[in-house]
């Protein structure tokens, strides 16, 4: 069904169920001296994870899988990679479906004020040092189906009344845009001025009032930009500048 995804050949696992397609496919690699090129798919996941060591519920209906990107050059733009994902995502979507998404900083993808999907990104060391690259997208649960407590947080195309995309097809074109963007830049894992102006572009969080818990306290500003190491560029309400790389902002 999904032998075709990619011109780059890659080892494909397929499955019915699995606990997380990101443990599974890192299980995969682990031990390998070569570098691997490979992706796990899965109907449904029963301990789907996501970032900051939350759940992410997977139920029948969604698109699930995990793509392995071994590091052949610079490591530098790792921490960019989550937002290239979101930009190979968000583009694919508006390309299939006509339906505009927003990349919520880092690492979810957002339509009309909810999440549609969401992407993890673990590095492994597998022959060379190897991103998987982990998305998961909600697709055809109905808004009945979606549990009470996520109700006002989660979102899927059927949910939202907006025709549901094939899955192959989302899932080609995904992969087809992160092999681009990842591989064929003049600097391997360079960051293209087209994919940052893109990723802005797409940005949710940009102008959004933030709150970003520090070891000193919370502290609070305005996203006034993503930077090209990935990170949220913040005026505070000091005035001063800041840019957060990791942790939980709420937006
Ligand atoms: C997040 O919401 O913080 C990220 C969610 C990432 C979910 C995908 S689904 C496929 C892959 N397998 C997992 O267990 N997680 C990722």
């Amino acid at each position: 069904m999904y032998e075709k995804f990619t011109e780059r050949a890659r080892r494909l696992v397929s499955l019915n169920a699995t606990e997380s397609t990101n443990a599974v496919l890192k299980e995969m690699i682990k031990s390998s001296e070569e570098p691997v090129f490979a992706a796990v798919l899965a109907d449904f996941q029963t301990k789907g994870r996501g970032r900051l060591g939350r759940d992410f519920y997977s139920p029948r209906g969604g698109l699930y899988f995990s793509v392995s990107y071994p590091l052949l050059g610079s490591e530098k733009n790792i921490p960019f990679l989550t937002l290239l994902a979101g930009l190979a995502v968000s583009e694919a979507i508006s390309e299939l479906t006509g339906t505009a998404t927003e990349i919520k900083w880092p690492n979810d993808i957002y339509l009309n004020q909810k999440k549609l999907g969401g992407i993890l990104c673990e590095l492994v060391s597998a022959g060379s040092l190897t991103v998987v690259a982990g998305i998961g997208i909600n697709l055809s649960t109905e808004k009945k189906d979606i549990p009470e407590e996520l109700l006002d947080k989660m979102t899927s195309f059927a949910a939202e009344g907006i025709a549901v995309p094939d899955k192959t097809a989302l899932f080609s074109r995904i992969t087809q845009k992160l092999d681009e963007y990842i591989y064929e830049k003049e600097e391997l894992f360079g960051v293209s001025k087209k994919s940052l102006d893109n990723v802005r572009r797409l940005s949710y969080s940009i102008g959004k009032n933030i709150k970003y818990k520090t070891q000193n306290g919370v502290i609070e500003g305005k996203v006034c930009d993503i930077t090209e190491n990935g990170a949220v560029r913040a005026i505070l309400t000091d005035g001063t500048e800041k840019e957060i790389f990791f942790g939980e902002i709420i937006q």
